[in-house]
């Protein structure tokens, strides 16, 4: 087999910084990137030049979907049109990566799987942290039956990356369906990967806040007649907003690629409009009666994810940043401390090994680690978490689809 011609839609952060200057260098002799999507003509533009090829440049994902000469298709753009882009990319019989969320809505989600079923491709689920070494560890752990049944679990992240969650579109509902979406979804997928496809989520509760990134809370005095924002390059008072964003010209966000759509990326994250929160924690009870959190703290100087474990034989935690996984079996002070890594490459690591596992699952048609079917699950609790913040109330996961239907049956697309 020849090198793969992969196309990517999204030539933001991730499309390019991640997928494309991987496939132009580590993995440069089996890919050739043949072309690129963008609504912002000048990134799409930018973006080549930072690959240095000569690929050809679209400004629509159903134009460089339609091309006979792909092999398969990188979805990185945003969320709102992962599930449009996965459907035309499918329709026309190529391989998908998507990051996640799969979709923003539960219905979106199930047209994907639809779309998957019906197309025979591989689709992989872009959920990096089912790479993570020490999510891989606690997994492998879990496999073994060390814990026993499991019967809870805890995931927390803090993240003092808070900003880019206040400062670009992420920080809307109609981009991404909600934060608990966004970037839950993730740990969502870690705690149904750690719990096992045996038992499914089947409701869930959630609380969640700006407690701290709004306008009674910026971080220095204003003052007389000067307002504050709306920008951080703009800003009068960046030099003493310990929040500032540093100031970035790159070929893929600056003045131009701005001019054309709009888009900038430090909006003052205080006094953004948004719709998102910067705190909050959602508890998910399992069809067998398990039970898991997760809480997500944007405001902190820390950054780190962990993942508590509680079986009815053993104890666990990873901590992520720590590059640390321990084990303690119930009854005994033994403790058993693995210390995982070297980590190399982007997200600790886990972004090299899912991008050569999506190679890997086009040349061999080998399942990958993340399906759509995963990235369904872990959408509705996310969606779930938003209705019940909302609502004030705890949601059914069957108010939302019906978890016993056809089209979740095995094989998973
Ligand atoms: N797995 C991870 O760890 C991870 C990390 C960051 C982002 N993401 C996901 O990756 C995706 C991209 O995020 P990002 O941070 O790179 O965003 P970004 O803003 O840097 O890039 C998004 C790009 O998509 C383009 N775009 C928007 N609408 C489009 C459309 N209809 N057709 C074609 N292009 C369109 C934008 O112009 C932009 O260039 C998001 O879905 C995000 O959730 C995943």
């Amino acid at each position: 087999m020849g090198k793969l011609r992969i196309g990517i839609i999204g030539t933001g952060g991730r499309g390019i910084h991640c997928f494309g200057k991987s496939f132009v260098g580590p993995h440069a002799n089996e890919v050739e990137v043949a072309a690129l999507a963008d609504t912002n003509p000048v990134r799409a533009q930018g973006a080549r030049t930072e690959l240095g090829i000569a690929c050809d440049l679209h400004d629509s994902a159903a134009e460089l979907a339609s091309r006979k000469d792909l092999d398969a298709i990188v979805i990185a753009s945003v969320d709102c049109h992962h599930e449009e882009h996965a459907i035309l990319a499918l329709e026309s019989g190529k391989h998908v990566y998507i990051e996640k969320p799969l979709a923003t809505t539960v219905e979106g989600c199930l047209r994907v799987i639809e779309a998957a079923r019906r197309a025979d491709k591989t689709l992989s689920m872009g959920f990096n942290l089912r790479h993570d070494p020490v999510v891989h560890k606690l997994r492998e752990l879990v496999g073994q039956g060390v814990f026993g049944t499991i019967f809870s679990l805890q995931a927390i992240e803090h993240y003092n990356g808070g900003r880019t969650y206040h400062s670009r579109w992420n920080r809307f509902k109609s981009q991404t369906g909600g934060l608990w979406i966004h970037k839950g979804s993730h740990d969502f997928d870690v705690i149904n990967y750690l719990m096992g496809p045996q038992t499914r989520p089947a409701r869930v509760a959630c609380f969640a806040s700006v407690s701290v990134f709004r306008p009674d809370r910026l971080p220095f005095p204003l003052r007389d007649g000067v307002p504050a924002g709306p920008r951080c390059s703009v800003c009068p008072y960046a030099k003493e907003c310990p929040d500032a964003a540093p100031a970035t010209d790159t070929l893929l966000f600056n003045d131009q690629t701005a001019a054309v759509d709009g888009y900038h990326r430090d909006e003052c994250m205080y006094l953004s409009d948004k719709d998102t929160h910067d705190q909050g924690i959602a508890i998910v009870e399992y069809a067998n009666g398990a039970t898991a959190s997760h809480s997500e703290y944007f405001a902190t100087p820390i950054t780190n994810r962990r993942y508590l474990i509680e079986g009815t034989a053993a104890h666990g935690e990873g901590d992520l940043h720590g590059s640390a996984v321990h084990w303690q079996p119930r009854w005994s002070t033994d403790r058993i401390d693995y210390q995982i890594g070297p980590r190399k490459g982007g997200h600790g690591g886990s972004d090299p090994s899912i991008i050569q596992a999506f190679l890997d699952s086009i040349r061999t048609g080998r399942q990958p680690r993340a399906t759509a079917i995963d990235g369904l699950w872990s959408v509705a609790v996310g969606v779930a978490a938003e209705l019940s913040r909302a609502e004030r109330r705890v949601v059914e996961l069957s108010e939302l689809f019906d978890p016993n239907c056809d089209l979740l049956r095995e094989p998973r697309p």
